[in-house]
């Protein structure tokens, strides 16, 4: 089974590209709506968080597990992969499959919009200079908890600061958090009054492709989906992008 977690919604971006590319791969979805958003933790809580969910996953069987959380991919994983990863090419992170895919689409310049826990390690621009590119990371600290509240007007207050800040000259905009594409209308909004040379990027199609050429394709084609809180957007969200009922969804307690 492939696990894939994030602190609520945002994973489920790479879940559903996950299951486009895999229509019969095993899923397991775990958002940890309980302690979201996870932008503005700490590298010690999110450590921690982390442990508990891998425990979670494995005890359910995921023997490949995807971190659809940038901020964990950044602040926990990438630093200490040895140790999370002892077995080797059990976990994939955000940020290597991301900048990997900017390359692949020969993108030069990019601006990463993040929350502040990935923007602080500065796992972007490092990884995107190896690879040969630039990359400005620009905090959007609210936008997550927004995405998660629903709260419409701070969703759209945060896409436009965001928008605002991007380099005049780069044009390519990365999301490098996965709650933003879920709301990426909002930034199409921005750019439109803003920036019409904007292109925004998903990178969860790149993700979701590493996550299958580790974990391969086969299997029933089963969903299982859980949460550590249930939630009004998570029920919607789980439901538009998995076909997940609400009465289907799992709640659990980390330990
Ligand atoms: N979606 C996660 C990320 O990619 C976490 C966002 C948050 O909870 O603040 O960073």
């Amino acid at each position: 089974m492939l696990g894939i977690f994030d602190s609520g919604v945002g994973g489920l971006t790479v879940a559903r590209a996950i299951r486009t590319l895999a229509p019969r791969a095993d899923l397991f979805y775990l958002g940890d709506t309980a302690h979201a958003p996870y932008g503005n933790r700490s590298a010690d809580e999110l450590e921690r968080l982390t442990l508990a969910i891998l425990r979670r996953l494995r005890a359910e069987r995921c023997d490949v597990i995807v971190s659809a959380c940038n901020s964990v991919s950044a602040a926990v994983l990438r630093p200490m992969f040895d140790l999370f990863d002892s077995g080797g090419g059990r976990i994939v992170e955000m940020v290597g499959p991301s900048a990997d895919g900017l390359r692949a689409q020969g993108v030069r310049d990019v601006a990463v919009l993040a929350t502040a826990a990935t923007c602080r390690t500065g796992m972007y621009a490092q990884a995107c200079a190896e690879l040969g590119m630039r990359a400005a990371e620009i905090a959007v600290p609210a936008l997550a908890g927004a995405v998660e509240a629903g709260d419409e007007r701070a969703i759209g207050a945060a896409a436009e600061e965001a928008v605002a800040r991007v380099p005049a000259g780069v044009s390519n905009v990365l999301f490098g958090c996965t709650h933003f594409p879920l709301v990426r209308e909002r930034f199409v909004r921005a750019a439109r009054a803003q920036r019409r040379d904007l292109v925004f990027i998903d990178p969860a199609p790149f993700v979701a492709q590493e996550a299958i050429r580790r974990a391969g394709t086969l299997g029933r084609g089963r969903t299982r989906v859980a949460c550590t809180k249930p939630t009004p957007t998570f029920a919607r969200l789980a439901h538009e992008l998995l076909g997940v009922t609400e009465d289907e969804i799992e709640v659990m307690r980390l330990e």
